[in-house]
């Protein structure tokens, strides 16, 4: 694990200086998805593959930008799923985007995951890890090494509401649930990428993301295997919850394919425990 995890370092730098310096637009191809690709998410693509080539516990990868599975060492122990580069419609407007990686032992579902780890590419350069049993842990770029900075911990209750999805989209019910959150207080804070929003929530010490599932997309458009199951141990693990619009937890997910998307929503305690009263029609 511990030599994933400083792979991980090293690809972070790596992206980092090709956001920064990498031409912008789009390439000629689209992803399994069917998301036209960035230049700079193949480009991402690219590095994290050939750097996760030297870890020998890598048995496996799949990539968001990628089809299938694929194998990377027969005896290695470790399936890595990553989304390279989390933001494409908004890197090239100069806002914060990031990688998310979720590593799993055994069938990809969110009871195999042992440890995640997300890289926010910002005005700073920082990761988050998370190994499933203890708090999440933030490490700040200082232009040599990533220096821990702290461990990671949710209040019960937070300030911030960042509402994902087209809203004229939105079941009746998740418009209330929105609506009820504004008229608690919350303010909006919502960037349009998922690693700076979620960022913000963790270290804010609360709030809640949401991308439901919509009238056009009952099952909403994020990736469970690259993008939510990771996120949800970070949730869990600092104190919070990460659900689907049936109440359960996103790390009981198995997905009947590695690009399956789901309705997810992430938070401190109480507002999680609101999206559940939401959703559960009382
Ligand atoms: P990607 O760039 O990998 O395709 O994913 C972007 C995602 C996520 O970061 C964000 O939360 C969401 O798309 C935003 O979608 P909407 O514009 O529909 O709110
Ligand atoms: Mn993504
Ligand atoms: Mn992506």
């Amino acid at each position: 694990m511990d030599a994933i995890f400083s792979k991980i370092e090293e690809i972070a730098v790596k992206i980092d200086n090709l956001i920064k310096t990498g031409e912008s637009g789009y390439s000629d191809s689209s992803n399994a998805t069917g998301d036209v690709q960035l230049k700079l998410d193949i480009q991402s693509d690219i590095i994290i593959e050939n750097e996760f080539k030297n870890v020998k516990s890598i048995k496996s990868v799949i990539s968001e930008e990628k089809e299938g599975e694929l194998e990377l060492n027969p005896n290695g122990e470790f399936t890595v799923c990553y989304d390279p580069l989390d933001g494409s419609s908004i890197v090239d407007f100069n806002l914060s985007v990031g990688s998310i990686f979720g590593i799993y032992k055994g069938e990809l579902c969110g009871e195999n995951l042992l440890a995640s780890a997300y890289v926010v590419y910002g005005p700073r350069l920082e990761i988050v890890k998370t190994i499933k049993g203890s708090n999440p842990v933030l490490y700040r770029y200082n232009g040599s090494e990533f220096a821990m900075q702290k461990e990671v911990k949710l209040e019960q209750k937070g300030k911030i509401n960042a509402p994902g999805a087209t809203q004229k989209n939105w079941y009746p019910r998740h418009k209330a649930l929105i609506e009820s959150i504004f008229q608690e207080g919350y303010r909006l804070r919502y960037s349009g990428g998922m690693v700076p929003d979620l960022h913000q929530i963790l270290l804010k010490g609360g709030g809640l993301f949401s991308y439901p599932g919509t009238v056009d997309k009952p099952k909403g458009k994020l990736r469970a295997l690259f993008e939510v199951i990771p996120f949800a141990l970070a949730f869990k693990e600092a104190g919070g919850e990460a659900i689907d619009d049936k109440g359960v937890s996103l790390l009981k997910f198995k997905p009947n394919h590695p690009h399956d998307t789901t309705p997810c929503f992430f938070g401190s305690k109480y507002e999680i425990e609101k999206v559940k009263e939401a959703y559960s029609g009382k």
